[in-house]
């Protein structure tokens, strides 16, 4: 038997603070900032949009904020610790002296690492004696995982999903749908954007932009319902760093030290998630934290570093953030959850800083990745979490040119099994 072949953890190992990057940033984080004035926004005004908590989570400067026991039970029925496994199958197949880990999101039963932050932040709503959550979804993974966070702690739910996303994925709805959420496609005509969208650009495949613009135009319209975000902003990446804490442990267990730390990128929640309790430490001072993210959205290698609304319709707060500008609707590719003009003003603040590196590949042999991992380890992968696979791959290769021994780890941040109309598309060849 392999030893390291499934590295897992006992439940009472699950994390119980989540790690503050702030403190650990070369230069104080630019705050969010009101439009009309363009100065810094008070806190406070936050509140109409996000439970009080998230609120004070989102401005914190602290290095740990606890994890409530409630979470920390929820994330235990919900699959916490998730297991790391050695790509052996991966690694036999390219013939790499690299030794390349992958930390298993996927095992959710939503699918992905989403559920980690929607438990947490329904936790705090549903304490506040907040009804009701509206959101939006790309490609149905986050829908998914605040459909089930609000059947668990009693909300009720109204999601608004990008229209490709929604039509490539249908299943997705449905699943959301049997967790007892609303669910329709946007532009939809649910909202005065929505229906000016449609109006102006008939058959408009939607994109995370305007479905946030929506959520929140709904938030806003009804009493008791607050907004929930599922990347981006700084209290959701805390509440992912759950993933690199198991991860490091995991790592010890191994006796191994990551040379590199690989996640896809679309708002940063997952690659933040794993990668911030490592940058936080300074025992990795060496490892190399790569960000990957779609040439069809490339945001941190073609964007421009700039205060930006968060969605189309200029709702929000302005973040500073590297930005493809919040008008761009990226081409229609099967990473919906990848297609955001956006990211995290803290991955923005470590890319400009040189500790983050980011990397774009295209779909094509994203997903021929995908199906290489699917064929050699057996797990389906998330178009999304492909863009990891690929730069693992390359990095792998890269080292067997060079004959080193590198140890790669890498985020399964989710499975791919509502994508099949991706892999399809690669097979039947009219993948583009
Ligand atoms: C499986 C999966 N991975 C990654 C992402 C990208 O989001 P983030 O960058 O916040 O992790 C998504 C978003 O929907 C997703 O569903």
């Amino acid at each position: 038997m392999k030893t390291q072949a499934r590295i897992l953890l006992d439940i009472d190992e699950i994390p119980k603070t989540f790690v503050n990057i702030i403190p650990y940033l070369k230069n104080p984080l630019p705050p969010p900032i009101n439009p009309e004035t363009e100065e810094p926004l008070a806190p406070e005004a936050l509140e109409r949009l996000f439970p009080k908590e998230c609120v004070r989570q989102e401005v914190f400067q602290g290095k740990s904020v606890p994890i409530p026991d409630e979470v920390r039970e929820a994330m235990v029925r919900f699959g916490r610790p998730t297991p790391i496994q050695r790509a052996y199958g991966l690694e036999a197949a390219l013939k790499t002296p690299a030794k390349i880990y992958y930390k298993r999101e996927d095992v959710s039963p939503t699918g992905s690492h989403k559920l980690n932050t929607a438990i947490t932040q329904t936790y705090y709503a549903s304490k506040e004696g907040i009804e009701r959550y509206a959101t939006e979804t790309g490609a149905g993974q986050w829908g998914s995982a605040v459909a089930l966070s609000c059947a668990y702690f009693g909300m009720d739910a109204m999601i608004y999903m990008v229209r490709v996303s929604y039509e490539q994925k249908s299943y997705r709805g449905t699943l959301m749908r049997t967790y007892g959420a609303e669910v329709v496609p946007s532009p939809s005509d649910k909202t005065e954007f929505g229906r000016r969208m449609n109006k102006e650009h008939p058959g408009h495949p939607g994109s995370l932009g305007i479905a946030i613009s929506e959520a929140i135009e709904d938030t806003l319209a009804h009493e008791n319902t607050r907004y929930t975000l599922g990347s981006v902003l700084n209290h959701v990446l805390l509440h992912q760093t759950v993933i690199g804490q198991e991860a490091i442990r995991q790592m010890e267990q191994a006796d191994e030290i990551p040379d590199y730390v690989v996640g896809c990128v679309g708002g940063g929640s997952n690659f933040g998630g794993l990668a911030y309790p490592f940058i936080a430490n300074e025992r990795y001072s060496e490892s190399k934290f790569i960000a990957v993210e779609p040439e069809a959205c490339p945001t941190l290698t073609r964007g421009e570093y700039r205060y930006d609304f968060g969605d189309t319709a200029g709702l929000t707060p302005k973040l500073k953030m590297y930005t493809l500008g919040a008008e761009f609707t990226p081409p229609s590719i099967h990473a919906g959850g990848l297609r955001y003009h956006g990211v995290a003003p803290t991955i923005s603040s470590l890319v400009l800083e040189g500790r983050i590196h980011p990397i774009a590949y295209d779909q094509v042999p994203v997903l021929e990745a995908g199906r290489l991992f699917a064929k050699t380890e057996g797990i389906v992968p998330a178009p999304e979490s492909a863009h990891a696979i690929k730069a693992a791959i390359d990095l792998a290769l890269d080292a067997k040119k060079k004959s080193e021994e590198k140890v790669i780890l890498f985020n399964l941040s989710g499975h791919g099994h509502f994508d099949m109309a991706a892999y399809g598309a690669l097979l039947d060849g009219t993948l583009s």
